[in-house]
């Protein structure tokens, strides 16, 4: 969300924004036992595997051989799935489409990989379709839902989701889950969707769903469809165009390639460190602003989820401090426990490196004030995290504000996320001329079983569904242009 144009307010709106675009990092009780939590990323030593590692190797070098003389399955391999986002509020989200159900119906959400729960409010949740304009999923109205009369809930710093689970036919992307497991959310607190919005994808691990269940992008993973075990990003910069609408083309989210048409050079992947949580962890190794090298801790402490859920970058408050320390003329917002104000009318020089990469990558000027407040107030891109009610947060969270920067790649094997300078074309997307996208399906997905289980979505890869998505069914979400989408 937005911050709001009144510092006096901004504390209260903080929490409520933070809620809102980290759904993950502020949950504070896993439904699942703690066990759950090491599916996803395992702890390795180099000569072993587990089970579960070897049983994913070896379907991968299978599938790979099938693919490689020809063999194999007669489907038809997808291998890659493209989906266009929509900017929403000058960089403060970034959402693209899923389909679900029987007949299919495209539902706008946040892509997160900062969680790893999926969620869609639903006609009796206490949002009301015609005063929220928010497009609610009606479980009955699918032929293909089961409920699985188990409670859902993430709870966040300002508020909660909550709901029940239950299983239905799911489309994202290029690809179709026959039986993923997803939140049909019956209460939302007021600030957490904003039209368009219906919901949330979390792309993050297994190991941090409250709801326990296998993420939809870890079905596909596990179902060997993909060119490679990986998701990729490119996310544009609106909050700078002074001619942008509160929806604007968004960027590319891609399943199971890289784009080679936005980036240049090589990707700089580096290694999510042993026993990370679940979350797309790197160890943040170096800060710096106008030059000045900023003292980051070092350990857990520099864990850093890469977050496309989250519109900033924060991090512990002294760290935080210690980088406007080195940026003239900025200071505490006031009326703000987190935030912190920087001139309008500068351009700075901050700079972000992660694990062992000898690169330091950097923050657009644009970045560095996010959100202008009066004639020469803005809010800095990084502020601090509460310190209270952050549950097991990683001491950082990098979000759009760094992301924008670069082209993102998370791969699951091995887990890393890498990051590539953007190609002239990618810079030339961040164009408030350019269409916004509509909710579109592909016209027949690849499909796979469950993706509830914890271990499921392996039982059918390649099948393809009989029941995919044609035209005439597919009910389109329209993007509302101009709509007054603030809920704050
Ligand atoms: C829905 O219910 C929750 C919990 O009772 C409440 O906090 C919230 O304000 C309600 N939301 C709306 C949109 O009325
Ligand atoms: C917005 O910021 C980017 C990055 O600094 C810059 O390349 C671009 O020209 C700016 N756009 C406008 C409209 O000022
Ligand atoms: C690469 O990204 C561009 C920009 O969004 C898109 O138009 C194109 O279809 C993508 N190509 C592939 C192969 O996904």
């Amino acid at each position: 969300m937005k911050i709001s144009s009144l510092p006096s307010s901004l504390s209260l709106v903080v929490y409520a924004w933070i809620a809102t675009s980290t759904a993950d990092a502020l949950t504070i009780t896993p439904h699942h036992p703690p066990a759950a939590q090491q599916i996803g990323i395992v702890r390795r030593s180099k000569q072993r595997m587990t089970a579960e590692e070897f049983s994913e190797w070896s379907e991968n070098k299978l599938a790979g051989l099938a693919l490689k003389y020809g063999g194999g399955s007669s489907s038809e391999k997808r291998a890659v799935g493209v989906n266009l986002l929509v900017n929403q509020q000058f960089d403060s989200s970034y959402f693209g489409t899923v389909a679900v159900g029987t007949p299919p119906i495209s539902y706008s959400v946040i892509l997160d990989t900062g969680s790893a729960d999926m969620w869609i409010a639903t006609t009796s949740s206490n949002q009301s379709q015609s005063s929220s304009g928010i497009p609610l999923f009606n479980p009955s109205t699918s032929t293909t839902f089961k409920d699985s009369n188990e409670p859902f809930q993430v709870n966040y710093g300002s508020g909660s989701v909550s709901g029940t689970l239950g299983t239905d036919k799911v489309q994202f992307a290029g690809f179709e889950v026959q039986a993923q497991e997803f939140g049909q959310v019956h209460q939302t607190t007021s600030q957490l969707l904003t039209s368009p919005v219906s919901g949330l994808m979390g792309l993050g691990f297994q190991g941090i769903a409250s709801s326990g269940a296998l993420p939809f992008w870890q079905a596909i993973v596990k179902s060997n469809q993909l060119d490679s075990p990986l998701m990729s990003f490119q996310l544009t910069r609106m909050n700078n165009a002074s001619n942008a609408r509160s929806l604007e083309f968004g960027g590319t989210f891609t399943l199971g390639a890289v784009n080679n048409t936005l980036f240049t050079g090589d990707i700089d992947y580096q290694n999510i460190p042993d026993g990370a949580p679940g979350y797309w962890i790197l160890p943040l190794s170096g800060l710096s602003a106008e030059g000045k090298n900023v003292d980051v801790p070092s350990g857990t402490a520099a864990w850093a989820a890469i977050d496309t859920g989250t519109t900033g970058v924060a991090g512990p408050a002294n760290v935080i401090a210690q980088l406007y320390a080195a940026i003239p003329g900025s200071r505490p917002l006031q009326g703000s426990q987190n935030f912190w104000s920087i001139p309008c009318d500068t351009d700075y020089k901050v700079t972000m490196r992660f694990g062992s990469s000898s690169i330091n990558w950097p923050i657009s000027s644009a970045d560095m004030r996010q959100q202008q407040l009066d004639d020469n107030t803005c809010v800095g891109g990084f502020f601090s995290l509460p310190s209270t009610g952050m549950g097991r947060t990683p001491s950082w969270i990098v979000g759009d504000t760094f992301l924008k920067n670069v082209y993102s790649v998370f791969r699951s094997s091995p887990p890393s996320v890498g990051f590539a300078a953007l190609s002239a074309t990618a810079v030339s997307l961040s164009d408030p001329n350019l269409p916004v996208p509509s909710a579109t399906l592909a016209p027949s997905p690849n499909s796979v079983g469950g993706g509830n289980n914890g271990g499921g979505g392996k039982n059918n890869s390649g099948v393809m569904s009989l029941a995919t998505a044609s035209a005439g069914v597919v009910t389109i979400v329209s993007v509302l242009f101009g709509a007054v989408i603030a809920l704050l």
